[in-house]
């Protein structure tokens, strides 16, 4: 791992499923700091971030991790990334405590170091009393916390975070809010949302998913 500040840059990037073109030849660089991506919904909000997050590949054009193409530069980037992914299937036998580990080895952590990170994360976003508890009997808002806190193991300094705070209580809006700009201080945090709510200071770009591409918004403005 190196001092310097990562950077993601996209160039040209097309995604289409069929004939539909989503995202189309968006160039753009990421820096880090807190970016918000909004637009309606359709949008490509999402696909622009499972591309970024290495979960799809453009249909044309490239992204750079730290100056070096992929898909050379693909393991270096999944190596530093943390992904909330908008939907996902969460392994509902684990508890959130096995589930964090597992994902930790996955991320190459060793396990002691794992559990108090992991420990620590669960406190962050409120789930502390309930990180023994099996998944099955999470609400649909824990099952949301919980994802978000796998994505931050491992201080990645990759953050795509898809919806991460939708449908939850304002006090854990503000648990999350508060650990994604703590992140943003030394990570690219790219963080969909629908709200113009209180990230919105913090970001230092708003930028508007729409009609395939990825235009500058100002901050406030609502999807
Ligand atoms: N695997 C897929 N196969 C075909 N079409 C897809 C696939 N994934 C996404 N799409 C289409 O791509 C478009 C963009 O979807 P995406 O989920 O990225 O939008 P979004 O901006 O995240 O929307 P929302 O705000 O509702 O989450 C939609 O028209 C969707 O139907
Ligand atoms: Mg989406």
């Amino acid at each position: 791992m190196t001092d310097t500040s990562p950077t993601l840059r996209l160039e040209g990037v097309t995604r289409r499923y069929g004939r539909k073109v989503v995202l189309d030849g968006i160039s753009h660089s990421f820096t880090k700091g807190l970016t918000l991506l909004t637009g309606p919904s359709g949008a490509g909000k999402s696909t622009l971030l499972r591309l970024i997050a290495t979960a799809e590949k453009p249909t044309a054009g490239r992204l750079h991790w730290n100056g070096e193409p992929l898909p050379a530069a693909r393991s270096a980037l999944r190596r530093e990334l943390g992904y909330a992914p908008q939907a996902v299937e969460l392994p509902m036998e684990l508890t959130a405590r096995e589930f964090g580990l597992h994902m930790a080895a996955l991320k190459g952590l060793r396990a002691n170091e794992a559990d108090a990170q992991f420990r620590l994360l669960l406190e962050g976003v409120g789930l502390a009393a309930d990180a023994n508890g099996r998944i099955a009997t999470y609400s649909g808002g824990m099952r949301r916390r919980l994802i978000f806190a796998q994505a931050l193991l491992g201080a990645p300094r990759l953050l795509a975070l898809d919806e991460p705070t939708a449908e939850l209580d304002s006090e854990s809006r503000e648990r999350i809010h508060a650990l994604i700009n703590r992140a943003a201080q030394s990570a690219i945090v790219i963080m969909t949302t629908h709200l113009s709510d209180g990230v919105a200071a913090a970001a230092t770009a708003v930028l508007r998913v729409e009609a395939g591409a990825l235009t500058p918004a100002r901050a406030g403005l609502a999807a």
